[in-house]
């Protein structure tokens, strides 16, 4: 039995069919109107959710008659599918669409939409309104799959729309998709946050947390891997809140019993939902990979009361234990935020401590960025930039060590590793089960497929081998 009504949130199928109605008629009026089909120019910012989002928003524009560009200036359609996460990232999508007022002055046709996280949020929808008139349309992330719709209306009544409802958020099933790779693809799981992270906008602009149910799940899954898939990323906030008519062991249990050669790899989980269980799922599942992304944020208790993270430094660290000992090959990466309102010294040295002690094969590190409506955003903040910049620079080069010793640790080992790309001639890259960056000598040919790597050398952190025979 479902643990809650997935009724409330699914888009009913009649409203899918109306988008695919509107999608025809888009296309029809489109090849009215160009000689050839019209370019788009699809830009998405933030994290893989969001990427996933941007696929999806592609598969519609295909359905509606686009091709796409990788040339802004040559585009009919631009569409940047946003982020909201640090300021920086806000910062450049003004930056960019400002750019495109220019460009939209000699190509009086060309329209300009911005979608995602970012424009969820009232005072930039404002700043567009005022700021951006040459802006043809803004929509939510509640509506995404209205897009073929909203096309319909820029296109067909030269309307300016602005469609930012606030809502708890719906699944939108059976959306077409157009994936970035062959064979590569990302599985959204579940959408939103409850957690309410006091630094964090997430929870503001993409709703409540609602997981897709685990029967659309195999199946996306069963179809990829029959299309030739290799590697399927399992996605969400919290991955493992995932609360279907399983919880996320079980749906990993299903998605390994799948027959096929493939690997399965999953984002981002939370400390407070990881459980001795799920470890030892991923331990007793051959094809989940041996890397768990598992953010800390903070090694100070204190600094995480504040976060509102609903762990402390001892669980993370027993957890941390209990999967080292249970999966002796696991890779753990992390996130860690530095600067933190009300963050001390001493603050600090916990999270230089915790990093030492785990070990991390990678951090991503970030200084602390305001967020209007969070709580943090008000919380006294007495540490300048220029501490908070070398808290930041020291944890680098602590990460550096453990990050070179890791791979140092790798030499002479061998892995199964998918080929993701040529990326210069004659050298291919792909990723350890551990989620290490490997390259070594092939030829392009076998881009997309599978082989066994024994680690050569290193260079800093990147691995370098050789195929084994
Ligand atoms: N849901 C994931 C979790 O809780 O671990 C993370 C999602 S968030 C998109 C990715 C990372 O951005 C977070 O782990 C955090 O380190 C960082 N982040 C979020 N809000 C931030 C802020 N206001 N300032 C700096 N970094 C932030
Ligand atoms: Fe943000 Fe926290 Fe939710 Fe992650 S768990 S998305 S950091 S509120
Ligand atoms: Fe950014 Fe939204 Fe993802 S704020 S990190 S794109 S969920």
């Amino acid at each position: 039995m479902s643990l809650y009504d997935l009724s409330k949130t699914l888009v009913p199928p009649a409203e899918t069919a109306r988008q695919n109605e509107y999608a025809a008629l888009v296309r029809t009026v489109l090849s009215a109107r160009f000689d050839e089909p019209p370019r788009a120019y699809v830009h998405t910012y933030g994290c893989q959710g969001n990427v996933s989002d941007g696929e999806r928003m592609k598969g519609m524009l295909r359905e509606c008659g686009f091709v796409f560009t990788d040339v802004r200036e040559d585009a009919d359609l631009v569409l940047y599918n946003t982020c909201a996460v640090r300021e920086h990232a806000e910062d450049r999508v003004f930056g960019n669409v400002g750019a495109l007022k220019p460009i939209k002055n000699r190509r009086k046709h060309m329209k300009i939409a911005l979608c995602g996280c970012m424009v969820q949020q009232p005072q930039v929808t404002e700043r567009l309104r005022r700021s951006y008139p040459f802006v043809d349309l803004v929509f939510g992330t509640h509506v995404m799959h209205r897009l073929p719709e909203f096309l319909y209306r820029i296109y067909c009544t030269d309307e300016k729309v602005f469609e930012i409802p606030q809502s708890d958020g719906v699944i939108a099933e059976d959306i077409p998709v157009s994936r970035d790779s062959s064979f590569k693809a990302w599985v959204p799981i579940m959408y939103g946050c409850n957690n309410f992270c006091s630094y964090c906008i997430v929870p503001y602009v993409r709703g409540r947390e609602r997981s897709r149910s685990s029967e659309a799940i195999l199946d996306e899954v069963r179809s990829l891997v029959q299309a030739g898939y290799k590697e399927i990323t399992l996605l969400g906030q919290n991955v493992n809140s995932y609360r279907g008519d399983v919880d996320f062991a079980g749906l990993l249990r299903q998605i390994n019993a799948i027959p096929g050669e493939f690997l399965i790899r999953f984002m981002t989980s939370h400390p407070k939902d990881c459980t001795p269980e799920l470890i030892d799922t991923i331990a007793s599942c051959e094809k989940v990979e041996r890397h768990l992304h598992l953010p800390f944020q903070s090694g100070s208790d204190r600094i995480l009361k504040a976060m509102n993270r609903h762990y402390d430094r001892e669980k993370y660290l027993s957890l941390v234990r209990y999967a080292k000992e249970k999966i002796p090959d696991l890779l753990l990466t992390s996130d860690v935020i530095v600067g933190f309102p009300g963050e001390t010294a001493e603050d600090f040295d916990e999270t230089l401590s915790l990093a030492d002690t785990v070990g991390f094969s990678s951090l991503f590190l970030f200084i602390f960025s305001p967020r209007k409506g969070t709580k943090a955003a008000s919380m006294p903040d007495d540490t300048d930039r220029a501490e908070k910049v070398r808290r930041f620079q020291s944890l680098e080069k602590l990460q550096a060590e453990h990050s070179a010793r890791i791979a140092e640790a790798m030499l002479g080992r061998s892995f199964s590793v998918l080929c993701e790309e040529e990326s210069r001639p004659g050298v291919l890259t792909g990723k350890t089960s551990g989620s290490m960056t490997v390259e070594f000598p092939g030829s392009p040919e076998l881009v997309g497929s599978f082989v066994t790597v024994r680690v050569r050398e290193r260079a800093g952190w990147t691995l370098k081998g050789e195929i084994e025979a």
